[in-house]
Formats: structure tokens, C-alpha cells, sequence
């Protein structure tokens, strides 16, 4: 029997009951559907006694919605990304913001390793020609891709992805350029990796992978400009956050050949439409926001997500919280 004097939590999407299995006697939950694209209207009349919002990232959290949800205590989103939420309202109104970091590094450092690969050896044009028959002979010089070894990977965001990104590439024999704030030398010296300028990484490298939150100063920040100052064979991989990059100018330098192949997770916007142009480029391949979809990982994001939760609704520090202003003394 479920305590009405429990605090009443809205999910904004349903969840594999065992994952949740920390909120239970904790708190009471209403539940969006699984494929919500958008706040569910019929989660709506919640939000006025509402005192905790677990949300995905595709939900956005800004101050209308705060201001339908005036007992909100907590907001615990179920990523590392936050880009969905507008912290600044949220701590306006004390409320604090919970994120998932650390358990997705390994899940999404070895996507953008898979991505990477894929579009290097062509593996998605390879593996359509071998089953509609184009597999006539092995062939010499068909489906060439580029090689790993020697070559130079520049990694835009140097934090624990973009890390985790250089540790499994070092293994393939890649050398790498960054561009952040400065490792500490050690950590240089171990990656061999040289930080520079994003232009001269953008020149200099063979592979680019993308590892920089959404915020105002990144959105957009791979446009034509940038496009146009990397190698003709150079590919682009992205499993930040679409909007990091100008689709529009991605396209432009996929069909004029300014750049080799880009390989991408994540999209502007989310989902892509099916009939987006940048489907039918053959030196695109796109797959959908799965960077930390295995089964260990998603579980413990929403194990981190519970915890966030929870402590919110019991009044303590969220073991991550976006916005540790909330617990200053005013
Ligand atoms: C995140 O957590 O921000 C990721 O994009 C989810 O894969």
C-alpha cells in the first residue's frame, strides 16, 4: 500500500522497474510513457504537489514548467548532459539539479571508438554491398579505408570522455592533439597528447571527435569556418550533443567533399527526420543518441538518477549536483 503522506515524484518516462528499485517506499510516482518526445500533458496536473521531477534529457525543464511545480525540491536528470534544463531557474527557485557523471564514460568513449572505426573502414557501405550483392571478388582496391595507426585524433573537450576516448585510441597506435584547459603534464605525457588551439586541431588532424558539453559557447562552434580548415580526408565523429555542430554546413562539406566522412550519435535535431538529406550522403553514418546504451550503464545512470532524487526529497547534498550554489547561505 502505497503512504499518501509519501512526497510524490514525477517520472517523465517509465523506466525498467529494476532500476528504479531504490525509490521504492520512498516516495510515490506518477509515470510519463516510455517514448514521451515531450512533457506528457497527462502528467500535468501532477506538477502542483509534485515535490521531486526525474526527468531524460530530451524533456525540457525551464521556468514555465517550474512555475506550474511550486513544491519542486528536486530535479534529477537521468544524464551527464543538462543542456535540457535552465539550472539558472532552478537555482533561483533553490532547487537543486542532479546529473549522472562517470558511469556512461566507458559505454560512450567506446561508441565514439565504434563510430570511429566504423567510418574509417566503411564498415555500414562494406556490410550493404556484401548483402545486396556487389561482393563479386575479393578486391584489391575496393572498400579502402583509412588507417588508425599514425594517425592524429584530435579530441575537442578533454574532460573524462574525451580521456577515455585518448586511452583506448592510444592502444590503436593514434596520435593526439586536444584542446581544453591543460592536462596536468603527467597526464599529457602518459596520452602523448599536445593541446592546441581548436583551428590548428582542426588542421592537423585526421580523425576529430567531439567531447564538449551543449552551452552557449559551444553551440554551433564546428561551422563552415571550421569544416573548411580541416583535411579533405579528415572525419568528423560527434557524441557530445548535435547542436555542437552547424548541420546545415556539415551537410554542405559531406556533398563537397571538404572533409572525408562524419559519423555522429547525436543529431539537430533529435530524433532526425527520416527524410533528412544528411541519411542519403554514403560518407555519413548516424545511429541514435545510443553512446551510453548497454544494460550495465543505462542501469546505473538511473541508479545515480534515484540517488539524486532521493537525497533532494530527504533534504541532503545530491552526491551530483549541478548547482552546489543552491546549498550557500543566503
Ligand atoms: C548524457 O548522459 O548526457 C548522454 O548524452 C546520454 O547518452
Amino acid at each position: 500500500m502505497v503512504e499518501q503522506n509519501l512526497p510524490l515524484v514525477i517520472l517523465t518516462h517509465s523506466l525498467p522497474a529494476e532500476w528504479l528499485a531504490k525509490l521504492e517506499g520512498k516516495c510515490r510516482m506518477v509515470v510519463g510513457p516510455w517514448d514521451a518526445t515531450h512533457f506528457d500533458p497527462a502528467l500535468e496536473p501532477y506538477l502542483a504537489e509534485a515535490e521531486g521531477l526525474f526527468c531524460l534529457l530530451t524533456i525540457p525543464v525551464k521556468d514555465d514548467l517550474l512555475r506550474r511545480a511550486p513544491r519542486l525540491r528536486v530535479v534529477s536528470n537521468m544524464a551527464v548532459g543538462y543542456d535540457n534544463i535552465d539550472v539558472a531557474a532552478c537555482t533561483a527557485r533553490r532547487i537543486p539539479v542532479g546529473n549522472t557523471p562517470g558511469v556512461l564514460t566507458a559505454a560512450t568513449a567506446d561508441l565514439t571508438m565504434a563510430l570511429l572505426l566504423a567510418a574509417a573502414r566503411q564498415i555500414p557501405q562494406a556490410s550493404r554491398d556484401a548483402r545486396e550483392g556487389r561482393w563479386i571478388t575479393w578486391s584489391p582496391a575496393g572498400w579502402l579505408g583509412a588507417d588508425l595507426e599514425g594517425a592524429t585524433l584530435g579530441i575537442v573537450g578533454m574532460g573524462k570522455i574525451g580521456r577515455a576516448v585518448a586511452q583506448r585510441a592510444k592502444g590503436f597506435g593514434m596520435k593526439f592533439l586536444y584542446t581544453d584547459i591543460p592536462l596536468p603534464p603527467e597526464v599529457e605525457a602518459e596520452l602523448g597528447a599536445t593541446r592546441v588551439e581548436l583551428p590548428e586541431l582542426l588542421r592537423q588532424s585526421d580523425f576529430v571527435t567531439l567531447h564538449v558539453p551543449l552551452t552557449p559557447e559551444t553551440r554551433g562552434m564546428i561551422g563552415e569556418e571550421q569544416l573548411r580548415l580541416m583535411k579533405p580526408h579528415a572525419i568528423l565523429v560527434n557524441t557530445a550533443r548535435g547542436p555542437v555542430v552547424q548541420m546545415d554546413a556539415l551537410l554542405k562539406a559531406l556533398q563537397e567533399n571538404w572533409i572525408g566522412g562524419a559519423a555522429l550519435d547525436v543529431t539537430d535535431p533529435e530524433p532526425l527526420p527520416p527524410d533528412h538529406p544528411l541519411y542519403d550522403q554514403p560518407n555519413c553514418l548516424i545511429v541514435p543518441h545510443i553512446g551510453s546504451a548497454t544494460r550495465n550503464t543505462r542501469r546505473r545512470m538511473a541508479e545515480l538518477a534515484c540517488e539524486n532524487l532521493l537525497a533532494g526529497l530527504e533534504g541532503r547534498r545530491l552526491p551530483h549536483c549541478v548547482n552546489p550554489e543552491v546549498y550557500e547561505r543566503v
